[in-house]
């Protein structure tokens, strides 16, 4: 029987929280330790089925720091006997792959991507140290049922971009097309029965998506920005989240608005350092709290 526990390892957005560099008025209060904020590190789930055997839902960069904090997925006694068996990646960010070099050391492992992550994994050879006869690198067909410890996991396209990192020298003048072309994927687990759905990057909310989302159990969502030009409110960067390839929650076609029909439990998740919405008691975060979503942490455990 597969237990069915999602554990959020990371619910920041790449940079974590507070970020390394950042002074804007989120992190500073995280950097004086005002009770208000939370530390959160970056973007990662964890999930469980049968036998105590868990995947990973991207390989943050804190993956490492995200394992020690967590007893269930501590090595189980003998020699390499980590109880990670799989890595299902949702895109080729930083934030969601870096990990995968902490999880070298000839540990036998699967790591399942859409065609255009797995092809921004191949083009660099850092991860080449997951050697080739121990961890396998598996296709996920986009709307395609596969199994991973006896969990069913469909994934679907999720408009987005390209990682940053392959937006090209022109993109500040040309910028990336927003695509459904796997660049970005959302993954949908049965789980004891429910669906939890999980899209930590979303450019755009559109029918298709909707419909995807209809009738889930649990949604963790994009959280990434509060506001569209929260960059700009807060003096650190021109891009608005959109162009990130992350709808903000504020606004005409923000996830506030177009998912206020969903009766799924709505969690935010990749919740950027900018974003007001992590400092608890604040207007955006009552905000988000009234029309029912949770604001995720690190640690917390869903068991839908
Ligand atoms: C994102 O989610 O937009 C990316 O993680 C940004 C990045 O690569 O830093
Ligand atoms: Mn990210
Ligand atoms: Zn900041």
């Amino acid at each position: 029987m597969a237990s069915r526990r999602v554990i959020v390892l990371g619910s920041a957005a790449g940079g974590g929280f507070p970020q390394w560099n950042c002074g804007c008025a989120v992190c500073a209060l995280a950097w004086a330790g005002d009770p208000r904020v939370k530390k959160r590190t970056q973007s990662s789930l964890a999930v469980e089925g049968e036998n105590g055997a868990f995947m990973l839902v991207n390989a943050s960069p804190d993956a490492r720091e995200q394992i020690m904090a967590t007893p269930a997925l501590h090595p189980r006694g003998a020699l390499r006997d980590s109880p990670i068996s799989d890595v299902v990646l949702t895109n080729a960010d930083v934030d969601h792959v870096i990990g995968l070099v902490h999880l070298r050391e000839r540990q036998k492992l699967t790591v399942h991507a859409a065609q255009a992550t797995l092809s921004a994994l191949r083009a660099n050879p850092v991860f080449g140290v997951l050697s080739p006869d121990c961890v396998d690198f598996r296709e996920i067909e986009l709307g395609k049922p596969f199994e991973v410890n006896g969990v069913r996991i469909v994934a679907f396209a999720a408009p987005g971009k390209v990682p940053l990192y392959l937006e090209g020298k022109d993109a500040a003048f040309v910028p990336p097309p927003i695509a459904r072309d796997g660049s970005a994927v959302a993954l949908a687990f049965s789980l004891g029965g429910k669906r939890v759905v999980h899209a930590p990057g979303v450019a755009e909310i559109d029918e298709a998506l909707l419909s995807e989302l209809e009738g889930c159990d649990v949604l963790l969502f994009d959280g990434t920005v509060f506001h569209d030009d929260e960059m700009a409110r807060a003096g650190v960067g021109a891009k608005t989240g959109r162009r990130m390839g992350h709808v903000p929650m504020e606004g005409e076609g923000g996830s506030l608005q177009r998912l206020a029909g969903l009766k799924a439990q709505r969690i935010y998740v990749h919740v950027n350092n900018t974003n007001p919405a992590l400092i608890e008691g604040s207007p955006e975060r009552l905000r988000v709290e009234a029309a029912g979503w949770e604001v995720a942490e690190d640690g917390m455990e869903i068991t839908p």
